[in-house]
């Protein structure tokens, strides 16, 4: 059974509102994912494993704690989930970054696939796929089904709004994955978008509209 995490955090919830802003530009907006990416990636590796070491502080000698050497990659789902990259590595700086492009075909609503280029090492690694908008849930689920291909140890999924149907659906068809979103909204409209939601992540990133 998946874990589902709503963030809840005050930082979170005031960047949110500025981000959900029509009036707010690209670079503000680009700077604020990659903040609340940061924030979400704090809690989605609250459970890393740590080892005991032992040390000399300009003291005395002591025991201390470090990670314990787990792999991690981080991948976007193209184009939006780039704009999480940045502030995932603030974090895991030692990440390896995989991508898979997929994008929303606007009549069906299917996701279309037209890229992939995963770590060759993934095998070993626990994988966090990122993406800020969870809608139908039809793009995180595609993406999710092509790396457990590769057979990466463990899946987490880290977005910033979500719908609830989107949440449902990735929940429903990978049940072993943990998710981790800022928001809840309150539904999808009839093109798919989310309901207040922030527009459409990609082109409020990449300023293409
Ligand atoms: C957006 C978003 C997600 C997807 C979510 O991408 O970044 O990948 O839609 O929708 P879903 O949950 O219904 O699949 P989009 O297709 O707009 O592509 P882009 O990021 O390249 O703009
Ligand atoms: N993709 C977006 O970028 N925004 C939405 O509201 C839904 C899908």
């Amino acid at each position: 059974m998946s874990k589902i995490l709503i963030m809840d955090h005050p930082l979170i919830q005031h960047k949110l509102s500025i981000l959900r802003d029509k009036n707010t530009g690209s670079k503000e907006f680009r700077a604020l994912i990659s903040e609340i990416a940061t924030l979400i990636c704090y809690e989605a590796t609250r459970d890393l494993p740590l080892e005991e070491i032992e040390i000399e502080t300009p003291i005395c000698a002591t025991k201390t704690k470090v990670l314990a050497g787990k792999k991690l990659a981080v991948v976007p789902i193209l184009r939006a989930g780039l704009g999480m990259v940045d502030g995932m590595l603030a974090l895991v700086p030692s990440a390896r970054v995989g991508h898979i492009g997929l994008y929303r075909d606007p009549d069906t609503l299917m996701p279309v696939e037209y890229y992939c280029k995963l770590p060759a090492d993934i095998e070993e690694r626990e994988v966090f796929v990122v993406d800020p908008m969870l809608a139908t849930g039809g793009s995180a689920i595609d993406a999710i089904s092509q790396i457990k291909k590769r057979g990466p140890k463990h899946i987490k999924f880290l977005g910033i709004l979500a719908a609830p149907e989107g949440l449902e659906a990735l929940k429903n068809a990978h049940p072993d994955v943990d998710i981790f979103v800022a928001a809840l909204d309150e539904k999808l409209n009839d093109h798919g978008y989310i309901i207040p939601g922030l527009g459409d992540a990609g082109d409020r990133i990449f300023g293409t509209k």
